[in-house]
């Protein structure tokens, strides 16, 4: 049978029932991508694969729990929802709420969007609200909203997002027959990071042998509250997906990290920027700065002998990590151009064309 999207995919462990209307365009299903030649140019001792989300509907990760939280806000009898957003999760929010025909208010901070994001709630009819405060002020803003009024809210508060977001972690499994050895993920307001361990354990449970990975998420380094134990009130970073000093699920990203023995470290801005460009170039995969600093942290940790000494726990033991890329880049096309050199001009002349690339 063609493919139904998430919720039928793996309606057993998920929260549905048959009165449950699905809003679905489809999403999950998306690649995991081997990167040999990463691997060998960051001298990773295993092998590395790329689980690019960016392929889903609206380029991220977020259709995964959006298809969850608005099918559920429709079998409540919701008519409106609302959430703040980085970008992705306003992007996903719209499209799945123009689906269902219900109304959709986002919060965003005010220039701090990547363009692609901006475009699609705009396209999807989404009451788009810039503020002049940060994520974290937007936030609060709409916690508070959907107390007062009738508006649900789909931030990853709302359990059923974490719901649909753990069935990143199932594909993961189904594909590699195991879980990976280590997760590399970016870390924002902790959701994906809550809703893959959600997803590992529940798999683990019933599939024991496949195992669980070490979680190792990473911040970027000017807005990286988990990893200095504080909220940090101006955060920074050019992976704005990622830009939040005060994340809502930083309770259950610790546990992630502290039940399966992994970290929550930073990485810097340029790491990002290395990381992002080498996937582009070298790879062939194209996905937005926050998502890069899963690769950024495999490539630190690699740089650091991190690995020296580790097996894998398949009986090959050979070592495998998953890297999770969860936008796609062409969200932030402002980025790439400013990330890399400009196209050349030339007359519309085929001699200087052929001296322009050397030929
Ligand atoms: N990567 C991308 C591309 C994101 O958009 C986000 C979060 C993350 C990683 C971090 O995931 O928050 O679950 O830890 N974006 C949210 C948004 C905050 O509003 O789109 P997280």
């Amino acid at each position: 049978m063609s493919y139904r999207g998430l919720i039928e995919h793996y309606r057993k462990y998920l929260p549905v029932t048959d009165k449950t209307p699905v809003i679905s365009l489809l999403e999950g299903n998306t690649p995991l991508i081997p990167a040999e030649k990463l691997a060998k140019a960051i001298g990773f001792p295993g092998k590395i694969f790329l689980k690019y989300e960016g392929l889903n509907p609206t380029g991220s990760f977020k259709d995964r729990g959006m298809t969850m939280a608005i099918s559920k806000a429709v079998e409540d009898g919701s008519r409106a929802v609302i959430c703040a957003s980085t970008g992705n999760t306003s992007a996903s929010a719209a499209a799945y709420a123009a689906r269902a025909g219900i109304k959709c208010v986002v919060l965003i901070p005010e220039g701090k969007i990547a363009l692609g994001k901006l475009s699609q709630a705009l396209i999807h009819n989404a009451a788009v609200l810039s503020i002049d405060g940060n994520f974290d002020a937007a936030l609060n803003l709409v916690k508070e909203m959907s107390q007062k009024y009738p508006l649900t809210l789909v931030n990853s508060l709302n359990p059923f997002r974490i719901e649909g977001q753990k069935t990143g972690a199932f594909e993961i499994c189904d594909v590699l027959g195991q879980s990976p050895d280590y997760q590399f993920m970016p870390v924002g307001n902790a959701g994906n990071i809550t809703a893959y361990w959600k997803g590992y354990r529940e798999y683990a449970s019933e599939f024991p042998a496949y195992g669980k990975p070490v979680m190792m998420g990473f911040q970027a380094a000017g807005s990286a509250p988990i990893v200095h134990g504080h909220p940090i009130e101006k955060p920074e970073t050019i992976a704005t997906a990622i830009r939040i000093g005060n994340p809502a699920s930083w309770k259950s990203a610790e546990a992630a990290r502290d039940e399966s023995g992994g970290v929550i470290d930073t990485v810097t801005d340029d790491e990002i920027l290395d990381a992002y460009k080498l996937l582009a170039s070298l790879e062939g995969v194209f996905c937005e700065p926050a998502s890069a600093a899963s690769v950024a942290g495999l490539m630190k940790y690699s740089r650091n002998r991190f690995f020296d000494g580790k097996a894998g726990k398949s009986s090959s033991k050979t070592l495998k990590a998953v890297c999770i890329l969860t936008g796609h880049g062409l969200k932030d096309p402002d980025r790439a151009i400013s990330s890399v050199s400009k196209p050349v001009s030339v007359k519309s002349d085929l001699k200087a064309i052929l001296k322009a690339i050397g030929l």
